[in-house]
């Protein structure tokens, strides 16, 4: 796997340091609050696990499974919802943890749908965030890094639902990208 890789942009310590700061913060914003944590899978897996053990805080947490249509063309920018039922989050304080917020629209969907079902407030936290023109505003509350707008995978990211399990994030070879595109 770790040839694929272009270079490494962030190894575990120093995933490891910016998990300790970002859990601060959120401990420190939501020491009196009713925090539900909504974790956005599979990508934001490891995130979801790392980050919450280092949260002092009562909270409850929940899942979401959605599926966007990633790559395809911005016209068919759709988000199903894999789940039937919504999580309770009714007078709630909301925090979504996803892996990574690219054009947003798959957290513009979430947060959408979310909000019909009247929470008390909503955030977002983002273990990465690409630097680049969104197609549907979204703001992340808590972001762990900005990155350039490169294809980058591990510690939860995929391609082709491979390289989950890299303990680190890397930018993957464009030639891999580019074969996959080029099959029929
Ligand atoms: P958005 O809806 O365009 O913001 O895309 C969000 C989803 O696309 C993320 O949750 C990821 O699953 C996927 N994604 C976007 N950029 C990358 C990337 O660089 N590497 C891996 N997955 C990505
Ligand atoms: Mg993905």
């Amino acid at each position: 796997m770790q040839g694929d890789l272009e270079r490494v942009l962030f190894d575990e310590p120093a995933i490891n340091r910016r998990l300790d700061e970002i859990a601060a913060q959120i401990s420190q914003d939501y020491r009196d609050s009713e925090l539900t944590v909504i974790a956005v899978l599979n990508g934001s897996l490891m995130f979801m696990a790392d980050l919450l053990r280092r949260i002092p805080l009562r909270l409850k947490l929940d899942c979401l499974s959605v599926a966007s249509y990633h790559g395809k063309p911005e016209a068919s920018g759709e988000v199903i919802f894999k789940q039937v039922a919504l999580p309770d989050v009714i007078d709630r304080h909301i925090l979504i943890l996803d892996d990574i917020l690219d054009s947003g629209q798959t957290l513009a969907a979430i947060r959408g749908k979310l909000e019909t079902a009247k929470p008390r407030s909503i955030r977002i936290c983002v273990l990465l965030s690409k630097k680049k023109q969104r197609a549907r505003h979204v703001a992340a509350d808590y972001v762990g890094f900005e990155i350039e707008d490169e294809f980058v995978v591990g510690y939860g990211l995929d391609f082709m639902e491979g390289y989950r399990n890299l303990p680190y994030i890397g930018v993957l070879r464009r030639e891999l990208i580019a074969q996959q595109n080029n099959r029929p």
